[in-house]
């Protein structure tokens, strides 16, 4: 080869390798990072992103050389010269991505390791999914239900997901990590968030009519805001005790599909509980019908077999009666 086409050569591939780093590194792929486990998935990626440019450079080089030099001209339609098989060249090209590949399994599973791992002493939070809403248990001397997921900062929290129906998944983009919440078994997540904000927690497993509307407020705070939000929520989240009938909407994840103004929902998925029009039985009977066993009557416009059927189960007499009474005094 001669001293001319090496430098051809890396002269395509530094100008192919510039091109892929910009594409790289100017595109905004991933959110900016809000927890130690996303640190080091970003770590992941760029060290995946790194091999995949110069890969990408060598290929692109010897590609470009390849077309312009040995373009053959417009008349010329003889056969190249019979070339087979070139052992030394094989093994390179075997042996140097088996490297690469290698490398990052092994950074990746590393990576997985950290990830998963608490610590001693972590924060426990239960997380619960039902179709369509979030709900998040805090551990405490009086423990602490709520639809609002509150984090301390620089603490591990160590997030055990349940679903009461079908499979959700548990996303926070900045926190980086995705877990399913499966009925029937428990799955786990270790978030350690490094900054403060407001983040959205989305649920990313197709789970019925409801899931595009399936999200939950996150906030990371520093110590003293968390414990003030967990006296808080203990005391009833500002006059709303959490017996009170707005409380059982919200942990019931009633908002998730319905509209109604005073808890500040705004769902379409089923009908607007503002104006319930029971078709000439009484108001009371036929909300506690229809939260008990959704399929009895079903609201013009809308479709059955969407609203869970468990909420006879799941909600006591005495919550039933008391999110009946809060529904019907929201009437307009
Ligand atoms: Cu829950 Cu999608």
């Amino acid at each position: 080869m001669r001293r001319g086409s090496i430098v051809r050569i890396t002269i395509y591939g530094v100008l192919a390798g510039i091109l892929a780093s910009v594409v790289a590194v100017v595109v905004p792929w991933l959110p900016t990072s809000a927890s130690e486990e996303m640190d080091r998935i970003e770590f992941v990626f760029w060290f995946t992103t790194v091999i995949c440019v110069g890969v990408f450079a060598i290929v692109a080089a010897v590609i470009v050389y390849s077309v312009l030099k040995f373009r053959v001209a417009p008349e010329d339609e003889s056969d190249g010269p019979p070339i087979h098989g070139h052992t030394g060249l094989e093994i390179v090209w075997t042996a140097i991505p088996a490297v690469l590949v290698t490398a990052i399994s092994i950074v990746s599973a590393i990576v997985l390791a950290k990830n998963d791992d608490a610590g001693p002493n972590p924060l426990r939070i239960a997380v619960t999914a039902q179709q369509f809403a979030w709900k998040f248990e805090y551990p405490g001397e009086s423990p602490v239900t709520s639809g609002r997921l509150v984090l301390p900062v620089g603490q591990a929290v160590k997030l055990t997901l349940h679903s009461l129906d079908v499979i959700h998944s548990f996303w926070v983009p900045e926190f980086g990590q995705k877990s399913d919440a499966v009925p029937g078994i428990e799955t786990t997540l270790v978030i350690t968030p490094t900054r403060k904000g407001e983040f959205s927690l989305v649920c990313t497993e197709l789970c019925g009519l409801g899931h595009a509307t399936m999200r939950a407020a996150v906030r990371v705070v520093d110590r003293a805001e968390y414990d003030e939000f967990l006296a808080g929520e203990a005391r009833g989240g500002g006059g709303a005790d959490a017996d009170s009938g707005e409380a059982i909407f919200t942990a019931a994840g009633c908002g998730g599909c319905h509209a109604f103004e005073p808890a500040g929902s705004d769902a379409e998925v089923g009908p607007a509980l503002d104006e319930i029009d029971p078709g000439g039985a009484p108001l009371e009977e036929f909300m506690l019908e229809s939260i008990v066993d959704p399929e009895a009557v079903i609201a013009e416009g809308y479709q059955g077999g969407v609203m869970p059927n468990t909420y006879g189960s799941s909600l006591t007499g005495e919550q039933l009666d008391t999110l009946v009474q809060y529904l019907v005094e929201g009437q307009r």
